[in-house]
């Protein structure tokens, strides 16, 4: 089959199987990803891997850490949707890879203005080189850092952010025109959602948010968090830089006898709870998440909810998500939390 049919099939499959995962729901996105060559702009890889629902990594750094990818296809077409591109807007994608902002211009159309920044000379000599590959002449590609926008092209009706933030510079803000949008994956105490934020005057207010994972912001929105080991690699924490954390003395509080509390809440085999963890996030001190694998090493230290469990950290003191199994016919679970504290550090738990 010639590689342009082929490509051709691949695209219309991923156009399907977006609109099945509810990442695509309008047909100007699915006209754009039906459109757009996304196999151009991944030619490190084979024609069947750029068209899976899949990231493409572009650039690693010197720890094999991911510098810069082609993000996954459901993650574009979501962050689009969440940003309502019409044809005739004036956009500006923060981080490039060249296909999601070829994806924007398809969307806005010859009417509509593409700016993409990135911070990496070699990710901007790529995606130029990518998108006159494709044909799109539509799309300025700028080497600066996205952290103050850019401003001699503002205002924008819409800002894409695909590097993960933990918060929103001034500068996308005022970048936006009156009644602009600002999607951003925001890193909130270990967890990143994108949110779309609609300007209303001088305020942000938050119309959605979805799950996602990120490359990190680099130059000066720069974050790190911090992973404190507890049993190897195989039994993790991960906090925020500044959360004050005793290694010795957390690893120490694992060998402590677990208090158990149990809530009389439910979840269903498919009932998604993320929202459990966006709140506890965003309403609670010390939050973290708690890694686990499951090696019988950690399996015998811990027992949460998930590989990647909500947990508290105080001083020497961990609690973390649990669950347990209350009607295993209907693989119907509760709520709970196990904590273990050193006795020397505190109080028992309430
Ligand atoms: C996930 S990739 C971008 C994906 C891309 N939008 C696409 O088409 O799929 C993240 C990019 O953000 C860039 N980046 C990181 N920090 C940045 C900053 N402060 N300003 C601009 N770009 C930045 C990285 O160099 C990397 O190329």
């Amino acid at each position: 089959m010639p590689m342009s049919r082929e490509a051709a099939e691949r695209r219309a499959a991923l156009v399907e199987r977006l609109r099945e995962q509810g990442a695509i729901r309008t047909e100007r996105v699915a006209a754009a990803v039906a459109a757009v060559p996304r196999h151009l702009f991944a030619p490190e890889v084979t024609l069947a891997e750029a068209y899976a629902d899949d990231i493409v990594i572009t650039k690693r750094g010197p720890r094999g850490e991911a510098l810069s990818s082609v993000s996954a296809p459901w993650l574009q077409a979501l962050m689009i949707e969440q940003a309502g591109l019409e044809p005739g807007m004036r956009c500006l994608e923060i981080g490039s890879g060249g296909y999601n902002a070829a994806l924007m211009a398809e969307v806005v159309g010859p009417d509509g203005d593409v700016t993409s920044v990135d911070i990496d000379a070699d990710v901007v000599a790529r995606a130029r080189r990518c998108l006159t590959a494709a044909g799109t002449e539509r799309v300025r590609v700028v080497h600066c850092d996205g952290e103050d926008g850019a401003p001699e092209l503002a205002p924008y009706d819409r800002i894409i952010v695909t590097a993960g933030a933990w918060d929103v510079p001034p500068a996308w803000r005022s970048q936006l025109a009156p009644a602009g949008r600002l999607v951003v994956p925001l890193r909130l105490r270990g967890l990143t959602r994108t949110v779309a934020f609609d300007r209303v005057g001088d305020l942000l207010v938050s119309r959605s948010h979805e799950m996602c994972g990120f490359i990190a912001m680099r130059g000066m929105g720069a974050w790190h968090d911090r992973t404190v080991p507890l049993q190897g690699e195989d039994v993790v924490v991960h906090v925020d830089h500044d959360m004050p954390v005793d290694p010795a003395a957390l690893r120490a509080s694992l060998g402590e006898s677990r208090t158990e509390r149990w809530s009389g809440v439910t979840v269903g085999p498919l009932e998604a709870f993320d929202g459990l963890q966006l709140w506890l996030a965003t309403h609670e001190a010390g939050y973290g998440q708690l890694r686990s694998t499951r090696a019988e090493a950690a399996r015998a230290l811990v027992d949460p909810a998930t590989p990647w469990a909500p947990a508290f950290v105080d001083g020497a003191s961990l609690a973390y998500h649990a669950l347990r199994a209350v009607a295993p016919d209907t693989g119907t679970c509760e709520f709970g939390v196990y904590a273990m504290v050193r006795p020397a550090s505190g109080s028992p738990i309430a």
